[in-house]
């Protein structure tokens, strides 16, 4: 597991269309002690029911990026994904457009390849959770797990819709928020204070499939034991196992494991009454496995068919003892499943666990959750269609992706300066300026002798990086490793400023000297293409056909081109980001009626922590949730003067552990003692300087036990919600205020 990555591959480098006589290594070859790892990588199963957007992307560029750097290193791997197909949405979403849940997973599948391929996404299969091969490997876990005494049947109370005839998902009931009343809240969490809560604690629930009034009745569910203290101590040891999660996700696993002595972990429901899209329970008719029961298994199902289709041994990767490695890529949102659930099923059912979760953080656009009335809810076919280039997003993703689970932002401007200053203004241009003088100048050819020498001393550290960057990759530091690439651009471009080469082509004289700079800069363009191809693969394909070379491996970072070699005529290989191709962009995917947005106050005293036991039954159960920038109901002022609100001095300020988004504070409203309130603002202030501020708090709101403690009310601030200006601002009154007045 995570095995150094040390084995280098010889790769001989020849070029394609050097005649053979005149063709000398530079090098004699050397044969490399070669064991190349055997690597099984994972993306998340996108849902069969939605688009493929820009957040999806981050992911499946970042694998992809992986995965073509560990196979340019000479390593075997297999990227294997799959349509995720089953689940409640996907039903009622086959059935809201009168067609078979089959027929639209088939038709989603197509959509999803497209855009994937589109993306330069390499899978080595793309495959379905509806299929016999995850159907079977379902079964044979299920039935192993029974086995193990660790499945268990007991009677649970639900939401049922009398009208629709089925029991509801938690999003799909709606009603009124048990904690501040606002209406139409989802059954999981209010958009409104950002309570978590369980859908039977809703006030006045409705159906949001019939609108029907839902029933409460008891049915029979299946239950993966995870209280088991089999399942507790060994998620301890393997969420504990030194790299096997990124340290915020082995702290996060911490806080849901519990102390050593605690059983925190409840038991998982993996059944679903009948009607349901999936797969039967065996021996349990009208249940249903739950769509995340049979999710992750489809890594196996997809991997299983891979094998059927090339021969590949599927106990090598799976099998207990397998000393092969194995990763999953997946989104901080789906963490739970990937750490705790999936693991546990493994091993209880005498399969091999995985290697490593690397899971990443979300996308921002503009500093704001993607959002379809600003229009940065793009979708992968948009970009596509609107004629962007594929490989200007992979380029831009990558340099900003670290191995972190911090959120990465789309900034649209900072993506086209980004894009034009680094591809084109430093990596691009080492080619345009240099190929034409070869191919006029010198019939296409590099020098007879061997430039080797010349190349280091003139660009010393460009072929000795080659390992440094490897590094990053391999850490999934990718922003480091383009920030080396682009420091050795910038070296590169220094050496042409030095040298010249469009003055050297005016002297005749210097013809020899005007042969070895640009044979310099092919070769320096070379090794950049070789660093940034896990990225850019198509752009390097075509420098790969440009310099007449055979598809770069990493080895071939330790020699340059061979004396002698000829190339062919250069051709634009990247065009600049025009800033209205974007503009047309963010129009292409506006949603219109979009109302004018309005600053809207919102309550920021609570942040959900994401809890398996509360998991929604979809990662993203309201994709555009924050187009709500409409003003709210009228009320009178009786109903308003309800809420008390008070001046605050904040008395102490303080970061809380284990909590992202939330800062302690401590206020002062003239009470004997402060009030402790727990607010959702640390994205936007540092503790420090709130200190001795005044601001405004809602001193009648109920007390509310959450986690970390008591929290006595809630500060107010305004946010741009569906708008244009990220960040959340609180409250100051003008000068003379003093804690405690009334506000009204
Ligand atoms: N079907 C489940 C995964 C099952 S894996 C056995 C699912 N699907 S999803 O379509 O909602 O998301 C697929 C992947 O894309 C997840 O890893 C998710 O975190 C990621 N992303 C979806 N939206 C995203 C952003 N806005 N930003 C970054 N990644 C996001 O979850
Ligand atoms: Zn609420």
């Amino acid at each position: 597991m995570g095995c150094p990555d040390n084995n280098r591959v010889f790769s001989s480098g020849i070029a394609r269309n050097a005649p053979l006589l005149e063709f000398r290594p530079l090098f004699p070859p050397r044969l490399y002690h070669m064991t190349p790892r055997k690597i099984l990588v994972t993306s998340a199963l996108p849902y069969a029911n939605g688009a493929i957007h820009l957040g999806h992307l981050v992911e499946y560029i970042q694998t992809d990026i992986w995965v073509r750097f560990q196979k340019m290193r000479g390593h075997t791997v297999h990227y294997v994904c799959a349509d995720d197909t089953h689940g409640t949405p996907i039903m009622l979403r086959a059935e809201k457009e009168g067609i078979r849940p089959e027929a639209l997973i088939a038709r989603v599948h197509g959509e999803h390849s497209r855009d994937f391929a589109g993306f330069h996404v390499a899978f080595d299969n793309y495959y379905s959770t509806h299929s016999d091969e995850t159907r079977h490997y379902a079964e044979d876990i299920y039935a192993r797990l029974k086995a193990a005494g660790l499945i268990e049947v007991r009677a649970i109370e639900q939401h049922y819709d009398p009208v629709k005839e089925m029991f509801l998902p938690d999003r799909f009931i709606k009603g009124e928020c048990p904690k501040c009343g606002a209406k139409d809240q989802y059954g999981d969490a209010c958009e409104a204070c950002g309570a978590a809560y369980a859908p039977t604690d809703l006030k006045n629930p409705y159906s949001a499939v019939s609108g029907a009034k839902p029933e409460l009745r008891h049915s029979d569910h299946y239950f993966f034991k995870l209280s088991d203290p089999r399942c507790q101590a060994f998620l301890r040891q393997w969420t504990r196992a030194p790299g096997r999660l990124q340290p915020e996700a082995a702290n996060k696993m911490q806080e849901w494991l519990g102390a050593d002595e605690e059983n925190r972990l409840t038991d998982w429901d993996i059944s679903r009454d009948a009607p349901y899209f999936g797969f039967g329970i065996p021996g349990a008719p009208g249940k249903y496995f739950y769509v995340w029961l049979d999710a992750p298994i489809g890594y196996m199902g997809s991997f299983q068919n891979l094998c059927d289709r090339t021969g590949l041994d599927f106990n090598t990767y799976w099998a207990k003892d397998s000393d092969t490695e194995m990763y999953h890529f997946i989104g901080k949102d789906i963490l739970y499943f990937h750490a705790l659930f999936w693991p546990a099923m493994l091993e209880y059912a005498g399969y091999r666990v995985p290697s490593k979760v690397f899971a990443h953080g979300f996308l921002t656009v503009d500093g704001a959750k993607m959002s379809k009335s600003r229009g940065t809810f793009i979708t992968a076919e948009s970009y596509l269609q609107q004629g962007l280039n594929p490989e200007w997003l992979r380029y831009y993703f990558a340099a900003k992706l670290g191995s972190t689970m911090e959120d990465i932002d789309l900034n649209l401007d900072d993506f086209v300066q980004r894009v034009n200053a680094d591809l084109i203004g430093k990596y691009i241009n080492i080619a345009s300026r240099a190929a034409g003088f070869i191919a006029k100048r010198f019939d296409g050819r590099l020098p007879a002798t061997d430039c080797t020498p010349a190349f280091r001393a003139e660009l010393p550290g460009l072929m000795e990086a080659a390992e440094e960057i490897a590094a990053h990759y391999e850490a999934r530091e990718y922003n480091r490793a383009l920030r080396r690439v682009m420091a050795l651009a910038d070296q590169v471009n220094q050496y042409v400023d030095r040298n010249q080469p469009w003055v050297l082509a005016k002297d005749p004289g210097k013809d020899a000297q005007l042969h070895q700079v640009c044979t310099l800069l092919i070769n320096a363009f070379r090794l950049l293409t070789l660093y940034l191809k896990p990225v850019l693969p198509r752009l390097a394909r075509r420098a790969e056909e440009f310099l007449a070379i055979d598809p770069l491996h990493w080895a071939d970072a330790a020699h340059l081109l061979p004396a002698g070699h000829r190339i062919n005529a250069y051709e634009h290989l990247m065009q600049r980001i025009d800033p209205k191709q974007v503009e047309a962009l963010v129009d292409a995917n506006r949603e219109s009626l979009a109302p004018a947005a309005a600053a809207t106050v919102t309550t920021t005293s609570t942040a959900t922590t994401a809890n398996p036991a509360t998991a929604p039954e979809t990662a993203s159960p309201h994709p555009s949730g924050d187009d709500k920038a409409r003003t709210a109901a009228t009320i009178g002022i009786d109903e308003f003067s309800k809420v008390d609100l008070r001046i605050a001095r904040i008395v102490e300020a303080s970061h809380v552990e284990g909590a992202d988004k939330l800062i302690r504070l401590q206020l002062d409203i003239g009470e004997e003692r402060p009030r402790q309130v727990f607010a959702g603002i640390k994205s936007a202030y540092d503790p420090a300087t709130l200190v001795g501020r005044l601001t405004v708090m809602v001193a009648n709101l109920a007390p509310r036990k959450m986690k970390f403690g008591l929290s006595e009310g809630m500060v107010l601030a305004a946010s741009d919600e569906g708008g244009q200006t990220p960040g959340l601002f609180i409250l100051s009154p003008d000068s003379g205020a003093r804690p405690g007045m009334r506000v009204k």
